[in-house]
């Protein structure tokens, strides 16, 4: 586990490579110490070689929103690896609720793109949570177990330093309702049980993620089970994720 905060910037389908470069421009002006806080973003495909090019040298790292689990071949639409690496990315996010649900990626190939990701020497953001009726049907543990288990049995154990784990409740995403301090206690302390079921070593550096802003942020950083937080909306609009910066600045590691 790291010494700092992680927080990082999905934006999604937003920002093109004329507004993502201009953002991360201004980003990169905004930002010139941190202490407590690493500070990634993940820009869509057709951006990520410009902003990573504008972020070059600065103290935010650039990654992808997700990865193919081979170097090359006929698939149509998908990224390698060493394609990313070459950018300049240092990360990719896998498993993102919306790949699972809108483009129907099994927690098998979530498994396979967070190792060749980490593979390539990219760090791995491997994204899991339950829907709302899951939560209500009571299942989230055996929902996060199911997600967890591909990953955490195909990554080597002298390889998990490169992953990092993202619990977003799919409910919570996009929709403006935060998951309260207690369910985020309590997946995040149920993912550290199956990471240790695994054997594997250390704990697990979890991020949480869903609906995460400048309102609520404080209060879910300072759970010591929370290593820092996944952000979508807020992550898009450059004073919201400047607030976030400063409150990860201002809370102890
Ligand atoms: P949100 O998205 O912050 O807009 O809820 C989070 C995510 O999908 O990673």
């Amino acid at each position: 586990m790291s010494s700092k905060h992680l927080l990082v910037g999905n934006w999604k389908m937003n920002l093109g490579p004329k507004q993502g470069s201009s953002y991360a421009r201004q980003l990169r002006e905004s930002i010139t110490a941190l202490s407590r806080t690493d500070v990634w973003v993940a820009p869509p495909f057709a951006s990520l070689p410009i902003v990573a090019s504008e972020l070059k040298g600065s103290l935010i790292n650039v990654g992808a929103q997700n990865v193919h689990w081979t170097e090359s071949g006929a698939f149509t639409g998908e990224t390698a690896p060493s394609f990313l690496t070459e950018l300049g990315a240092t990360f990719s996010l896998t498993g993102h609720s919306e790949r699972r649900t809108y483009f129907g990626e099994t927690s098998e190939q979530v498994a396979q793109r967070t190792v060749a990701a980490i593979n390539a020497g990219l760090t791995a953001i491997a994204c899991i949570g339950e829907t709302e009726a899951e939560r209500s049907a009571g299942t989230t543990e055996k929902i996060l177990e199911t997600q967890l288990n591909p990953i955490l049995s195909s990554v080597a154990k002298e390889s998990v330093a490169k992953l990092v784990l993202a619990y977003e409740p799919v409910w919570a995403i996009g929709t403006g309702k935060v998951a309260s301090l207690d369910d985020i206690r309590g997946a995040h302390q149920f993912i550290q049980k199956v990471w240790s079921a695994h054997n594997l070593p250390g704990t697990a550096t979890i991020l949480y993620g869903g609906s995460v802003n400048p309102t609520n942020f404080a209060e879910i950083l300072a759970l010591k089970e929370v290593h820092g937080a996944l952000v979508g909306g807020a992550s898009i609009k450059l004073d919201q994720w400047m607030e976030l910066i400063r409150i990860s600045e201002a809370t102890a590691v």
